[in-house]
């Protein structure tokens, strides 16, 4: 098969993404949320297309803030990565590591400051993610405790009850808890 199309996300691929989004990430954003990533210039949305149906089979979106973020930990620039989905049969084709690197860029298009650090939330019982995350060079948040356990950011996850019916045994696996791991670094593009 031919490659991946990688482009932005625009507003006649919004229904697509949101079932996309909905089949494997059980968070519920509200349509304000996809409404920001279109409209707002601090934010970035890529969608892959697989060549042969120019459907969307994946996506990534991320936010730059320049200054005091909300996420623990980020009083500086930092690039914070919101949503990130590739469905089951396209996965482990470096799919991910790709749409991760182009939505940076997109973010950061001053080679003259170096790229500032990436943050994301990750689910604690979502070890699939982790270990992406790892693989591109990310690193657990420590907590304020002196073992170095990991922080954790508690019940950030709002999951609505119709997930938890009809989500398969994995996916809820993936999904179980509603806490969250911090991950930062430095993400090379
Ligand atoms: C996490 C996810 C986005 C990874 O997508 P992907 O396109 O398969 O990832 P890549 O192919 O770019 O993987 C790059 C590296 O990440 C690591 N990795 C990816 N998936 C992994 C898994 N299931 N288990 C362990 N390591 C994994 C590997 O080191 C991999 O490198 P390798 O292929 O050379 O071994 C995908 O599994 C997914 O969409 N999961 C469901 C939704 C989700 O959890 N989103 C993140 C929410 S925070």
């Amino acid at each position: 098969m031919s490659d991946f199309i990688i482009r932005p996300l625009v507003a006649a691929d919004i229904e697509k993404i949101k079932k996309l989004h909905a089949r494997l990430v059980p968070v519920n954003y509200p349509p304000s949320f996809f409404l920001h990533l279109l409209i707002q210039d601090s934010h970035s949305s890529l969608i892959a297309l697989d060549p042969s149906t120019d459907e969307p089979v994946a996506w990534v979106s991320a936010s730059l803030h320049k200054s005091n973020g909300h996420l623990i930990g980020s009083l500086e620039p930092h690039i914070q990565l919101l949503t990130l989905g590739v469905l089951p049969e396209y996965q482990h084709r470096g799919l991910a590591k790709r749409l991760v690197w182009e939505v940076i860029a997109s973010l950061h298009n001053n080679p003259s400051v170096p790229v500032p650090p990436v943050y994301t939330h990750v689910c604690t019982t979502n070890t699939p993610a982790q270990a992406f995350y790892e693989s591109i060079g990310m690193r657990f948040l420590p907590g304020s405790n002196p073992s170095g356990i990991p922080y954790v950011a508690k019940n950030l996850y709002k999951y609505p009850p119709a997930w938890a019916r009809k989500a398969t045994h994995e996916e809820n696996k993936l999904f179980e808890s509603r806490d969250a791991y911090v991950l930062v670094g430095k993400v090379t593009v």
